[in-house]
């Protein structure tokens, strides 16, 4: 049975400390294994996490620097390490077929390819920083078992931070509070309770037809703890919101509470904060939001509830005030200094191509499948060359269902998209597309060559091939 809402303390995942420094990088080990994670009353769930923990420790980085984050594969399965929303090297950018296989699979065994397997055991991944102070997370990537293994634990927060943010008066400390959104189920035994056609996750991929349409729990977890309460003072709060559910899109608003105030989107922080009574927080996308408990008393409670949810999962978490405190930090309609945002313009466009998220036009395992254009993911097959440096208008389409649409390397400016909702303000790198919908993008691509995917963020329309490949050129 799952336990009474609004009892179990909100976790806040540790702050991973560099194993050492030099002047212009900071080293980091993570190690990817098993571990046991009390989340129900009962049995503990084993999990597959970062550190073993879900969710993974968070790595803060600056604006400027070099993290090297050296990742060693304990568990049973290759992984493939994404910092989504990091402008990343093509080579570091967690490929999906660009594996670590775990430390036991020995050297000298061959791929698919018939190539021998050029990682095994440990590998860093090279972070070169250069983008705005932003909420990034990582998560695993794997081909066709990025659902699974996401469910199972792999995903964590990726922070940048930078002279800009830091001069700005925002909540911080443990008043800046990330918030990793996410559902589950569980099973009698208190595993979660995946329906991979294989459970070893090592042979056939995919889920069954029940499940095409992605894996949603009846249980909400934030940062890991299930409907968690978080005791407050009557002040500001920086609360860093993060969809990491597999295939749950939110709506979240504060019960009884003040209205959410985004001060940033994906890429980092906005020009100017938005009051927003809901958001709507589709699989990937963050929303970096103050809000102002000030005015409230001691005992009051503040409900996060989602409005597209029923049961269980229309409830998220509790705040509860236990009195006052002093405030430092600016009122947020007093920042001053937040970034102006460039504004990518239709003039600036040299190039326009459509993309199509639908069901069918190919098949395998007996499915039909998630497809872009009609096509399922090939690593071989490029869909785009956009030129580097260069400004595109993308335009997406959803259809059978609702997209996460989300594109690594290139920020993106919503220019137009039908449906409800926010999540279109600022520099973005997931947006959500409502089923039948239609967005307009301004992408832009920087900083590195290479091939790179865009794809579905609903996990299993990505492992049932929702995904193409892009190079920039
Ligand atoms: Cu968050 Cu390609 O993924
Ligand atoms: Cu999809």
């Amino acid at each position: 049975t799952l336990p009474e809402p609004f009892v179990r303390a909100l976790p806040v995942p540790r702050v991973l400390a560099p194993v050492r420094t030099d002047g212009t990088t900071e080293y980091y080990e993570i190690t990817q294994k098993a571990g046991n994670s009390q989340i129900l009353d009962g049995p503990k769930t084993p999990v597959w996490g970062y550190d073993g923990t879900f969710p993974g420790p968070t790595i803060v980085s600056r604006r400027g620097a070099r993290t090297v984050v050296r990742h060693v594969n304990e568990l049973p399965v290759p992984v493939s390490v994404h910092l989504h929303g990091g402008r990343i090297a093509a080579d570091q950018d967690g490929y999906p077929t660009d594996l670590l296989h775990p430390a036991d699979a020995g050297q000298g065994d061959l791929d698919e390819q018939g190539e021998m397997v050029a990682r095994t055991g440990a590998r860093d991944y090279v972070y070169d920083i250069d983008q705005p102070a932003a909420t990034l997370w990582y998560h695993d990537h794997r081909m066709d078992f990025t659902g699974p293994q996401v469910y199972r634990g792999l995903a964590g927060f990726h922070l940048v931070t930078d002279d800009v943010e830091k001069g700005l008066g925002l909540p911080e400390g443990d008043r800046d509070v990330p918030l990793l959104i996410a559902d589950r189920s569980f099973a009698a035994d208190g595993s979660f309770l995946y329906p991979s056609t294989d459970p070893t996750l090592t042979r056939t991929p995919g889920v069954s037809e029940d499940y095409m349409s992605g894996v949603l729990g009846d249980c909400v977890l934030v940062n890991g703890a299930p409907w968690p309460v978080m005791e407050v003072r009557a002040v500001r709060y920086r609360f860093r919101i993060l969809n990491a559910a597999n295939a749950r899109r939110f709506r979240l608003r504060l019960q009884d509470g003040p209205a959410f105030v985004q001060i940033g989107s994906d890429q980092g922080l906005l020009p100017e904060p938005v009051e927003q009574v809901r958001i709507d927080v589709a699989q990937g996308e963050r929303f970096d939001v103050v809000v102002d408990f000030s005015g409230r008393r001691a005992g009051d409670e503040v409900t996060m509830v989602n409005e597209r949810g029923s049961g269980g999962t229309a409830q998220v978490m509790r705040f509860v005030v236990t009195g006052t405190a002093d405030d430092p930090s600016v009122p947020p309609a007093e920042l001053t200094g937040l970034p102006e945002l460039e504004t990518l313009r239709e003039a600036d466009v040299v190039a326009t191509r459509e993309f199509t998220f639908r069901r069918g036009g190919a098949q395998a395992h007996g499915l039909n499948l998630w497809t872009v254009n009609n096509l399922a993911f090939d690593p071989d097959h490029v869909i785009a060359r956009p030129r580097l440096g260069t400004v595109e208008k993308w335009i997406v389409t959803a259809q059978n269902a609702e997209h996460p649409f989300h594109v690594h390397l290139g920020a993106f400016q919503v220019v137009a998209r039908s449906g409800p909702g926010g999540g279109t303000r600022g520099w973005k790198d997931t947006v959500n597309l409502d089923n039948g919908g239609q967005a307009e993008l301004l992408v832009r691509f920087d900083g590195h060559r290479g091939k790179y995917v865009l794809h579905c963020h609903n996990l299993e329309h990505e492992d049932m091939m929702m995904m193409a490949n892009f190079e920039v050129v």
